[in-house]
């Protein structure tokens, strides 16, 4: 892919030649690890390298079609080894629960807008948990992990998975639903006139496929 205006050639080539040669770790620090690749900081960057044996490593297809909405890390570059996205200073969900850190209303309230805008666009946010959300110094709301979010022409069949990933993270988050996600699904199975797709991983790669490299209309009216 092109540069972006902000990542040097230079830059591109030294970070290469240490993913080549499997040592980044030695001169950069490792900001996080997860399934598929561990990310290290490089200047204000940062370089998500995939691991080898991971075939899923199609992140930066959806962050291009994500690239206007504000609480999304912007790519600057990637290959099939490796990507270099905004770096976002702060911590993840996961490391302000374990310190305490209550969520404000109104940054959970940031986080599920998002979500629903995604949705609306037909995308499903696959994978929403607590290490994939990081809050930066400005008490803002980063998604930095959309490499499984997909899309798909049957978002209803997963309204149920995404409102249950965010009530987890309303739980983790200090902020307490009234209603629990199993009272919910109780009231639905009453009223539901429609049955239910069960969701699994290979129905989500399915339809993943199908539309995973096709570009949204997805845009917003702010910048
Ligand atoms: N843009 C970023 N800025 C700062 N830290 C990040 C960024 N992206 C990822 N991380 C850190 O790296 C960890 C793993 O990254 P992630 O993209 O979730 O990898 P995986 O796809 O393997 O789950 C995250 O939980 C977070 O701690
Ligand atoms: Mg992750």
């Amino acid at each position: 892919m092109e540069r972006s205006r902000l990542i040097d050639q230079e830059s591109v080539d030294y970070l290469s030649s240490l993913v080549v040669k499997g040592n980044v770790e030695k001169h950069h620090t490792l900001l996080g690890e997860g399934l598929s690749g561990q990310v290290f900081s490089f200047e204000d960057y940062a370089v998500k390298v995939y691991k080898e044996d991971f075939s899923e490593n199609d992140d930066h297809l959806m962050l291009t079609n994500l690239d206007a909405h504000p609480m999304f890390p912007k790519l600057h570059y990637q290959n099939d080894k490796f990507m270099i996205v905004d770096q976002v200073k702060g911590y993840t969900l996961a490391q302000l629960r374990d310190a305490g850190y209550k969520l404000k209303d109104a940054q959970y309230r940031q986080l599920e807008k998002t979500i629903e805008e995604c949705y609306e666009s037909g995308i499903i946010p696959h994978d929403i948990h607590l290490n994939n959300i990081m809050l930066d110094e400005n008490g803002n709301l980063k998604i930095i992990d959309v490499g499984r979010f997909f899309y798909s022409d049957h978002k209803e069949d997963y309204q149920d998975k995404i409102r249950e990933d965010l009530d987890k993270i309303k739980y983790h988050c200090g902020l307490f639903s009234l209603f629990s996600s199993s009272r919910r699904k109780r009231r639905r199975h009453y009223t539901s006139s429609r049955p239910r797709r069960h969701y699994t991983s290979s129905s989500h790669r399915r339809h993943r496929h199908h539309r995973r490299h096709s570009r949204s209309s997805f845009s917003f009216s702010f910048s």
